[in-house]
């Protein structure tokens, strides 16, 4: 992970190779999600007559851009320029979901774009080791044969999890469970409600793993898996049965907590870009671990300080090229003393056409930082 976003310092694409050579695209979905996004955003410039020095048309059809040897059709083409990012020029860029509906279409799901394009990290993505901790057992939150037809574009549903243990307990690791790759675009986990965050993915993400220890969970503790769903490819009677695996044991030598400094009283005008900050003082001493920050879809950029009693500021994270795909816990180890001060600042830029405040839609926005901490009861800090 970190190589990638180092990588995406570098501005010239590297060549993608994909597995996906000679798969068919569905003509139905080609004709329901892939061809109103290529006429809007690819037909300025590869209309009937190419414009703008577009070398062809991408607008004659299903059949044309199928037609001739695998490999040397237009959707092939289309594919690589899609995945390379090479494609769209000019102003009318994809939104992510638009994105990845293309690409899903024209790889018949196989292949997804890459979530990290553009974001810069101040902080290593917190990784876990490969397998879980002796003596925790896997506890699955997932899906069950759950239908995802061909409307399922951009498409969040919530499942519900409650009593998922039967005596108290420690969730020590957290993993994604895939399934339907070909539909799925992301998932996350959260407490009853929607916060605080646990864990989040997208293709490519890992497990989290609390070193040893973990955050406490009772009986009657419910959860909820959110998974957004894209059958951009079309996929017929696609079912899935994805989600996430808690690995739960019955002691912590350490407990964690999660703390969520968070921020509601953002406007944003359409067109405008803007930051609110929000600062709260430490009422104990504790340890921070890692974090997540979280926007939602104009965020822009995040920073994260610790003001010292003596005026000292130390930084905890700083994001740019925020995409809301790309949700990572970072490693940010730092102690935190009473009297210090959390400085969390949201950058957002409103390309829609609306003002935009906070709320839980994906459509509102956010600023939050879901911060591993311990002790846990650190976890009431600047609530
Ligand atoms: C603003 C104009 C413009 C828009 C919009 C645009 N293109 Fe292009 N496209 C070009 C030009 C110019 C070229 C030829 C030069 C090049 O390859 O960079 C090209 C080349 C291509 C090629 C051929 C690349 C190759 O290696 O043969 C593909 C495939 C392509 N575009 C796909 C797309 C898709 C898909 C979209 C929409 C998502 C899109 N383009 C939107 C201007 C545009």
């Amino acid at each position: 992970m970190l190589l990638l976003l180092l990588a995406a310092c570098d501005t010239t694409p590297e060549p993608v190779e994909t597995e996906v050579e000679g798969c068919v695209p569905f003509e139905s979905a080609y004709t329901a999600n892939a061809a109103p996004i290529i006429q809007a955003k690819c037909g300025s410039c590869h209309g009937s007559s190419p414009e703008f020095g577009a070398p062809h048309s991408l607008v004659e059809g299903y059949e044309d851009l199928l037609s001739g040897e695998v490999g040397e059709r237009k959707v092939d083409a289309m594919l690589a320029s899609l995945l390379d990012g090479s494609m769209p020029q000019g102003e009318g860029e994809l939104s992510h979901n638009e994105l990845d509906t293309l690409v899903g279409w024209a790889s018949c799901g196989l292949e997804h774009p890459p979530e990290d394009e553009g974001l810069f990290a101040n902080r290593d993505i917190w990784e876990a080791p490969d397998s879980p901790p002796e003596g925790s057992v896997g506890v699955d939150l997932l899906a069950v044969d759950e239908s995802v037809g061909l409307d399922a574009i951009d498409d969040y549903r919530t499942f519900r999890f409650k009593s998922v243990v039967e005596e108290s307990g420690y969730i020590h690791r957290i993993e994604p469970v895939i399934d339907e790759s070909r539909v799925l675009h992301h998932i996350t986990l959260t407490r009853k409600g929607g916060f605080p965050y646990l864990y989040a993915w997208a293709p490519g993400t890992g497990a989290i793993q609390f070193p040893d220890g973990g955050i406490a969970v009772e009986p009657g503790d419910a959860f909820d898996v959110e998974i957004h769903y894209n059958n951009g490819a079309g996929i017929p009677d696609a079912v899935d049965n994805s989600g996430v695996r808690l690995w739960v044991g019955e002691s912590a030598d350490i407990v964690y907590g999660m703390a969520s400094p968070n921020l509601w009283n953002m406007v944003i005008p359409a067109g405008e870009g803007k930051a609110f900050s929000t600062t709260c003082t430490a009422t104990q001493d504790f340890e921070i671990l890692a974090g997540m920050p979280h926007m939602h879809e104009i965020g822009s950029t995040f920073k994260h300080d610790l003001v010292r009693a003596d005026g000292s500021v130390e930084n905890l994270i700083e994001l740019s090229g925020w995409s809301f795909e790309s949700q990572y816990f970072y490693e940010m180890p730092i102690q935190v003393q009473a009297g210090d001060k959390l400085e969390m600042t949201c950058g957002y830029f409103n390309d829609t056409d609306e003002t935009v405040t906070a709320g839980l839609a994906t459509s509102d926005e956010m600023c939050f930082d879901f911060l591993v901490v311990t002790p846990a009861s650190a976890e009431s800090q600047c609530q």
